[in-house]
């Protein structure tokens, strides 16, 4: 880790501030949305949400996470200070300052502080990823099912930390753009956690150049009614081949991949226009309004009427500040 010397974790104001609510309470509070989410119990539902848990030997929070099902979206796990142990028995195995930990949604949780250390302090985000994150979201080295990325790998540590904080002060704003920021810091550590795993694997993965050509087309042509034939046809593959290399180096089916980047697209268009939806569903490539609305709402849980309502309650009470 090469700028330990010049960062001190302990003085992290996020923790600290932890450390002053738990001092006054005896229960977890449940409305408290930088301490309930430190408990069991609380409900994890929304596309991101990020903190600190600082553990000290004996605290309020020394007890290992156990979560047998996992969770509905990915975990990544940075280890601040101390020392942390995942998992008990034959595949148990500890987290040192620098380690990053990632848990595929439905993994097993089960980790706290490790016993003989003083204390684990950790940063994690839970999130919903980008369908295009797909390819990073899978490291080299897997202990017992969850990934582990290594101090080893040479990430600037006083650079992640700052990222992991970001993503927490960002994220609890309750706007559209905040959260975007939120989700841009995130995937700065999403990508520099990927590089360093390559530059661990010692070879590149290298993305298929006519999955690239198809992505490119795609994006382009929103608009178009393009299914897995067009799309085929214009980079020279039969769709069987195509639907196979887009699963291996995308993560998802041409249809599906083409339908969330119909959705974000939409979503940006909700945000800052006041298009009629019968208009934007055939901006982004539907012909159907009640069809383009099924699939926003498969994607985002919201109706494009009620997102576009949150996203302009959420702007004005960001101006307002209230
Ligand atoms: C907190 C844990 C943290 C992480 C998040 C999702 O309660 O302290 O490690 O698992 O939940």
């Amino acid at each position: 880790m090469d700028d330990h010397s010049t960062f001190d974790p302990s003085q992290d104001p996020q923790a600290q501030h932890i450390f002053r609510k738990l001092a006054f309470i005896s229960d977890p509070p449940q409305d408290d949305t930088q301490v309930a989410p430190l408990f069991p119990g609380y409900r994890f539902d929304l596309r991101l949400v990020a903190g600190i848990t600082p553990i000290e030997r004996g605290g309020q929070l020394d007890f290992f996470i156990d979560r047998p099902d996992g969770m509905k979206g990915w975990i990544i796990n940075l280890t601040v200070d101390g020392e942390g142990q995942v998992f008990d028995g034959a595949g148990a195995f500890a987290v040192k300052p620098g380690d990053l930990l990632l848990l595929p949604p439905g993994m097993r949780h089960f980790y706290g502080r490790a016993r003989g250390a003083e204390k684990w302090w950790h940063r994690w985000i839970y999130f919903q990823p980008r369908a295009f994150w797909k390819p990073w979201l899978d490291w080299e080295h897997c202990e017992s099912g969850v990934f582990v990325l290594r101090d080893s790998a040479r990430l600037r540590f006083g650079e992640l930390f700052r990222l992991f904080a970001e993503v927490e002060k960002w994220s609890v704003l309750d706007d559209n753009l905040s959260m975007d920021l939120a989700f841009n810091r995130l995937e700065q550590i999403l990508l520099s956690c990927a590089r360093a795993d390559r530059a661990v694997r010692n070879r590149t993965t290298i993305i298929d150049e006519r999955v690239l050509a198809a992505c490119t087309f795609i994006t382009d042509n929103l608009h178009k009614p393009l299914g897995v034939r067009e799309v085929s046809e214009h980079v020279c593959l039969s769709p069987s081949r195509l639907s196979h290399l887009f699963r291996k180096y995308v993560g998802a089916g041409v249809v599906q991949w083409r339908d969330a980047q119909r959705v974000q697209y939409a979503m940006q268009i909700l945000r800052i226009t006041n298009m009629p939806i019968k208009t934007l569903s055939q901006t982004v490539g539907y012909d159907d309004p009640l069809y383009f609305s099924r699939v926003f709402r498969k994607h985002t849980s919201l109706s494009p009427r009620a997102f576009r309502h949150r996203s302009l309650r959420a702007t004005q009470q960001a101006a307002t500040g209230s």
